[in-house]
């Protein structure tokens, strides 16, 4: 499978990218090599990582506990005072082993470590391979708040083995799988056609379409100052659901996916009422997405709190809330507003 090359490293497959590793690390003469885990990759990927790392540099490993609640300063904390224990320097690597919360905070751990040091994206899940460990986003929650410290930092190297997907629930597989169907809507219907017609997906085609288009989109916009919010279709309603049930006492958490597949939903009847996208198309979508997710139960009362919530997200101007939608697929719109009542709206879509 063929590599990627983005603007400042590359994204390799297989086998390559592991050979890939090795020569970087001989060629930059890293001092010591660090290894980010959480306590899940430390189990079920770490041997098979360290079958593929021949190298002769002194290797340490770091250990977090898994999952979104962890990923935050106090996190952070620890693992640069385990660095600073383990005698870590500025010619250190880190090497980020896991999921979207290991890469994204083992980015912005190593991009800040005595001001900067040089890491590599080792995604797990299906998430962070299509995702977060391409783009150069880094960073950590505040609280319910995601993301909301961090900064843009590019890997020296991103390595996507699939093997790694085998470790995984269908559950978390089905969360990786939404990232997919939103680059499929607003750039390559087929990706979203083959996940909703065809059970039986090649998914090394998938995540390599999918990174495509990501590093399309982020080589144009890196900052995120235009066309990237693109990748944030359904996520302006998908993160403030995801947050709600994060901190709802009543609630089971959502996984990313779940709620980035609700947000499409409701951003698609959004587009509707904005920019007159086919509302068929909205009820396809909606068909689709319960279908692979099941339903969840949106309440009534469960509605201004996600409201409250989208005041935080990061594309908001002034306090307004700003949506990316759909003209038509692979026809997207950044920027556009519309009111509470098409928003409450949109939620009763999903519902209905
Ligand atoms: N996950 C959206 C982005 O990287 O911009």
């Amino acid at each position: 499978m063929e590599s990627i090359k983005a603007t400042t490293y590359s994204i390799h497959f297989n086998e390559k990218g592991y050979t890939e590793l090795a020569n970087l690390i001989t060629q930059k003469k890293y001092s010591s090599v660090f290894i980010l885990v959480d306590d899940n990759t430390f189990e079920c990927c770490y041997s098979r990582f360290m079958q593929h790392l021949a190298v002769e540099v002194p290797i340490e490993v770091i250990q977090i506990d898994p999952g979104e609640i962890h990923k935050n300063l106090e996190t952070c904390m620890g693992v640069w005072s385990a660095m600073t224990e383990l005698g870590a320097d500025r010619k250190s690597l880190l090497i980020t082993l896991g999921g979207g919360v290991i890469t994204d905070l083992g980015g912005f751990v190593a991009s800040t470590f005595k001001r900067g040091i040089d890491f590599v994206n080792i995604p797990t899940t299906l998430l962070s391979m299509v995702d977060a460990s391409v783009g150069g986003k880094t960073g950590v929650d505040l609280g319910v708040l995601k993301n909301q410290i961090g900064v843009f930092a590019n890997p020296q190297t991103v390595i996507i083995d699939p093997e790694y997907l085998h470790t995984l629930s269908p559950r978390e597989i089905r969360s990786g799988t939404a990232e997919i169907i939103k680059y499929g809507m607003t750039h390559d219907i087929h990706l979203f056609n083959e996940i909703k017609d065809n059970p039986n997906l090649n998914i090394i085609d998938l995540i390599h379409r999918s990174i495509e288009i990501k590093n399309e989109v982020v080589t144009e916009d890196p900052k995120e100052q235009g066309v990237r919010k693109v990748l944030n279709w359904g996520h302006t309603m998908g993160h403030a659901i995801e947050s709600y049930f994060l901190e709802s006492e009543h609630k089971e958490s959502l996984t990313h996916g779940e709620a980035i597949a609700i947000g499409m939903v409701c951003e698609a009847y959004i587009s509707n009422k904005v920019t007159g996208f086919d509302i068929n198309e909205a009820t396809i979508i909606k068909n689709a997405i319960i279908t692979i997710y099941g339903k969840i139960d949106i309440l009534p009362e469960d509605i201004q709190p996600i409201m409250e919530l989208l005041k935080h997200d990061k594309k908001n101007e002034a306090g307004t809330v700003k949506f990316v939608l759909l003209n038509k697929y692979e026809d997207f719109v950044i920027n556009c507003e519309t009111s509470s009542d098409v928003i409450k709206d949109s939620i009763d879509f999903y519902n209905n």
